[in-house]
């Protein structure tokens, strides 16, 4: 495994001059954030070696270098997801990828269902902490060297970049919300019922990934900020039926905001 991540890496480094500390992962409907990076080099998945490669719609599988407020960043666009039959060690190889490249801090963003009741649809929340609900962990195996073998889990999601992310907003007027994200393996929406359960365990929004990169790049001692756009509404009295054209369609709309704040946040950040 490590053998293929350092030759995945050392491909990467062979073919772009671009030496970023900081990597976003673009989740559905949110690949055009990808317009607002000014490309220096863009490789499809296809092309890199020991790369899975994407399957969705809406996720068009390219690995970007470029620049963003103003500094270096890398970008997935287009994630692998549990659901589509990656293992897990598939799902977070790019992680790894990453974290051999130099990259320290990550950010991630999703579309997710929101199940609080004061979430609308079209709402940015700030992902606060996490619950994996995920049947296979990323970490399951013998311990990778890039961190201990039972690692903390205490501030997931750097709580100064929540700070700084929450006075950008205000500074904007971009409004946020704010809340517990909780990872299913999908590919099914929830029914009402799992949507009323999620929300009795602590979630605030529930997806189908960015909870094992998070854990693989904690485990690498990356910094992570987290956004879930809110596509529908798993709360009582809400339910209306989901499509996957539906929550790309919301996340496209909400991605300029998106985008806003984290370049800002890449501007500030050292
Ligand atoms: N549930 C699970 N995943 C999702 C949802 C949802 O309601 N919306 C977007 N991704």
């Amino acid at each position: 495994m490590l053998q293929k991540i350092q030759e995945t890496a050392q491909w990467i480094k062979q073919h772009t001059a671009l030496t970023p500390r900081t990597a976003v992962v673009l989740g559905t409907g949110l690949g055009r954030l990808a317009a607002e990076i000014e490309v220096v080099d863009a490789f499809p998945y296809a092309d890199i070696p020991n790369f899975p490669v994407s399957t969705v719609e809406g996720h068009s599988g390219r690995l970007i270098f470029g620049m963003l407020g103003g500094k270096p960043v890398m970008a997935l666009e287009g994630r692998f997801h549990y659901y589509e039959g990656y293992d897990m060690k598939q799902v977070t190889f790019p992680i790894r990828v990453m974290h051999e490249l130099g990259i320290t801090n990550l950010f991630v963003s999703n579309a997710a269902g929101g199940m609080n009741p004061d979430f609308e649809i079209g709402d940015l929340m700030l992902i606060t902490d996490h619950i994996n609900f995920l049947p296979e962990h990323p970490l399951h195996g013998p311990n990778f060297p890039t961190g201990p073998r039972f690692p903390d889990m205490s501030e997931a999601y750097c709580r100064e970049w929540l700070d700084m992310a929450r006075a950008i907003a205000r500074e904007k007027g971009i409004k946020t919300v704010e809340g517990v994200y909780i990872a299913t393996q999908g590919p099914t929406y929830e029914t009402p019922a799992e949507y009323k359960m999620y929300r009795i365990l602590g979630g605030d929004a529930v997806g189908m990934s960015t909870v094992p990169e998070v854990i693989v790049a904690r485990h690498q001692g990356m910094r992570v900020f987290g956004v879930s756009i809110i596509t529908d509404l798993g709360v009582e009295g809400k339910i209306v039926e989901v499509s996957h054209e539906e929550v790309q369609r919301a996340a496209n709309a909400v991605q300029p905001l998106m985008a806003e704040i984290f370049r800002e946040m890449v501007r500030r950040i050292d």
